[in-house]
């Protein structure tokens, strides 16, 4: 077997087994071995100059504002349509998250809108990959520059997505031209620890040594503390875990990418169902393959019914929660981020699955789709 050919499920889970009773024996579990070879390895994946391997990607994001200095007062702009953490995140460092809607085809935020959403208390502005489709940086990036607006990418569902290199001379890693890029390592993840588990990049070295520093009490020298911090390291046993499948993680995308391109032409021209979208020169990482029907409930009761696992990340926009129901929005006011979210249907496709398996997901929408034509 060639090195890097992606192992049977087995094999993969022995190796892993194998990698974690090694730190068991040597017994570093905080800031050990592993933690530094994984960080060494993403930076040399993604790019980045600095990779921090934290509790969370949730973390990630929270130690990128604190680094930033965002507190009371201040204002971030970020999408709706997300897991709740980054506007928790946000609020949680006493800063208001201001939402600005999406763009129906990607899921990511309208540049357009964070435009509109700018106020003189905007200090940054907090991009989504969703699905593991980059957002537009370009257009994001210019505008953070003309405004003086730091930029904080939430690539927790991104890692190994691909987009335009700032250079414009081709494509590079998610991360590797950010100021921030939070990645979640969560088990579901495309590259999953066994838990939780994040990683924050910046090619900044002051931002660099206060990330350091706030991930483990602001030590610098055990039980000597120089700044406030907290505890939010990468546990080294989550760190082999993952460094085993980072070897394998770009052969794990282009099985995902194989099976992918499937579904789509099994999917395209089926009354009702949107494929996730295709842009030239982005690599998508399928973290989720998401798409969308006016039929959404009867669809997912019908796969579900059939022994087809499919969900809805996420069923309601953040400014709709109860949690920040304080900040005052109402329905009606990011249109196309709540009707992406009655409309999406999401798949994690697992790189071990056999054709038959999509071939079957795609047989299952067709039947639905035939005997719910949208007139019926
Ligand atoms: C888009 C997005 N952002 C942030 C997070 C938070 O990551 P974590 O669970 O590692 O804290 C998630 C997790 O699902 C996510 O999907």
């Amino acid at each position: 077997m060639m090195k890097n050919e992606l192992p049977s499920e087995e094999n993969l889970k022995t190796e892993i087994q194998n990698g974690i009773n090694i730190v068991i024996k040597r017994g570093d579990f905080v800031l050990g071995q592993e933690v530094h070879s994984f960080e060494k390895a993403c930076r040399a994946y993604i790019g980045a100059k600095h990779a921090f391997g934290l509790n969370s990607g949730t973390d990630a994001v929270r130690f990128a504002l604190i680094a930033l200095g965002i507190g009371s007062g201040d204002e971030v702009i970020t999408s709706p349509f997300c897991f709740v953490s980054n506007a928790e995140a946000i609020a949680l460092e006493g800063a208001v998250p201001v939402f600005a809607d999406i763009s129906p085809l990607t899921f990511n935020l309208n540049p357009e809108a964070v435009k509109a959403a700018i106020t003189p208390r905007t200090k940054a502005i907090l991009p989504i990959h969703m699905y593991g489709h980059p957002a537009d940086m370009a257009a994001i990036n210019k505008i953070a520059a003309e405004n003086g607006l730091a930029v904080i990418e939430d690539a927790c569902q991104a890692f190994g997505a691909m987009l335009p290199d700032s250079s414009g001379n081709g494509i590079s890693m998610v991360g590797k031209d950010s100021m921030f890029a939070a990645f979640s390592f969560f088990h579901t993840k495309p590259l999953g620890a066994y838990g939780d588990a994040g990683m924050l990049t910046t090619n900044n070295d002051n931002f660099a040594e206060k990330i350091r520093l706030l991930r483990n009490h602001g030590s610098r020298k055990h039980y000597y503390h120089d700044e406030i911090g907290c505890s939010s390291r990468l546990d080294t046993i989550q760190a082999a875990v993952l460094l085993t499948q980072l070897k394998y993680f770009e052969q794990k995308l282009a099985s995902v990418h194989k099976l992918a391109d499937i579904l789509r032409d099994e999917l395209s021209g089926i009354d009702d169902i949107i494929n996730p979208y295709v842009e030239k020169g982005v690599r998508h990482n399928y973290n989720l393959y998401t798409i969308r029907t006016k039929k959404r409930d009867g669809l997912i009761e019908h796969l579900q019914s059939r022994g087809i696992q499919c969900r809805v990340a996420f069923p309601l926009s953040i400014h709709l929660q109860k949690s920040f129901a304080y900040l005052k929005y109402k329905y009606g006011d990011f249109p196309e981020s709540e009707k992406a979210h009655d409309e999406i249907i999401c798949f994690t496709i697992n790189p071990y699955w056999k054709e038959e398996h999509i071939i079957k997901i795609a047989k299952e929408i067709k039947t639905f789709s035939k005997s719910h034509t949208l007139n019926s």
